[in-house]
């Protein structure tokens, strides 16, 4: 009898006694802030309402039609996303008023545009300064010539902004992006549409420092800003030691072997 109570008292015995409190610590981490959490969210600014008005172009309306003529009609909101990126190059930036009138002109509820606009980093939803540098901060980046760190720290340091601001004229913001497709020109960033590649800290002062100096400037007193592209002498994305195979004129079909 006393064999089978066993098992029962020991439970019981177990469970009497008072449990002793475990701390409960919670590991967690910090991340730097994305600035893209913010634009989540739509708030009334006095530059981003839509009380202000909004309608396309004359010019932007040939393109739109244009567009169009690539859909079906009864498929027309298809063509959200070039006349956001219309609205965007036109206002500046995708404001709420943008993305109202692109649901109207595409018969679609707004808030299928709002979904759009800000699933997609590359539509501006506050306003940005007139060269928007993007840095890719992605792992081929960072490794990659000097790597994307110092280029980073250099951009900010010649600013004097943090990633998401807008320097005080207006003229340039700032952010890093993820990886823009040009890794084999590692490091790069973007600003407005043009990349700008295999850069070092010197070269990427001396665009910015040359961007600023042509805002505004016209004509022969511009000063010359670099060429989008490599900024290291390279054309492309060449081996910049040489070449080390297409180095003779390529064989005939008449040619097979090289000891004939
Ligand atoms: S990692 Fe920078 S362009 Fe791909």
């Amino acid at each position: 009898m006393a064999s089978r109570l066993s098992p029962f008292l020991l439970r019981s015995a177990a469970r009497a006694i008072p449990r002793v409190a475990r701390p409960q610590a919670r590991a967690f981490s910090l991340t730097a802030c994305r600035p893209s959490d913010t634009l989540s969210v739509h708030r009334n600014t006095p530059d981003n309402n839509p009380d202000i008005p909004f309608k396309f172009s004359e010019q932007n309306e040939k393109v739109i039609a244009e567009i169009l003529k690539r859909y079906p009609p009864q498929y027309k909101k298809a063509a959200v996303m070039p006349l956001l990126d219309l609205g965007q190059r036109q206002h500046g930036f995708t404001s709420i008023s943008v993305m109202n009138e692109v649901a109207r002109r595409l018969e679609m509820p707004p808030m299928r545009v709002y979904e759009v606009a800000s699933f997609y980093t590359m539509y501006n939803r506050t306003p940005v300064g007139k060269f928007f540098v993007q840095a890719c901060t992605t792992t081929p980046c960072q490794l990659g010539g000097c790597g994307s760190d110092v280029i980073v720290k250099a951009i900010k340091e010649h600013l004097g902004i943090k990633q998401g601001e807008t320097t005080a004229d207006g003229l340039f913001t700032f952010i890093e992006v993820e990886c823009l497709g040009a890794c084999v020109n590692a490091p790069m960033i973007q600003i407005n549409d043009d990349y700008y590649e295999d850069l070092t800290p010197e070269t990427v002062v001396e665009l910015l420092t040359a961007l600023k100096a042509s805002a505004g400037a016209t004509g022969a007193s511009a000063p010359k800003v670099p060429a989008p592209g490599p900024l290291s002498g390279r054309q492309t994305c060449e081996n910049s030691a040489g070449l080390t195979n297409l180095t003779e004129e390529p064989w005939g079909v008449e040619k097979t072997r090289s000891d004939l």
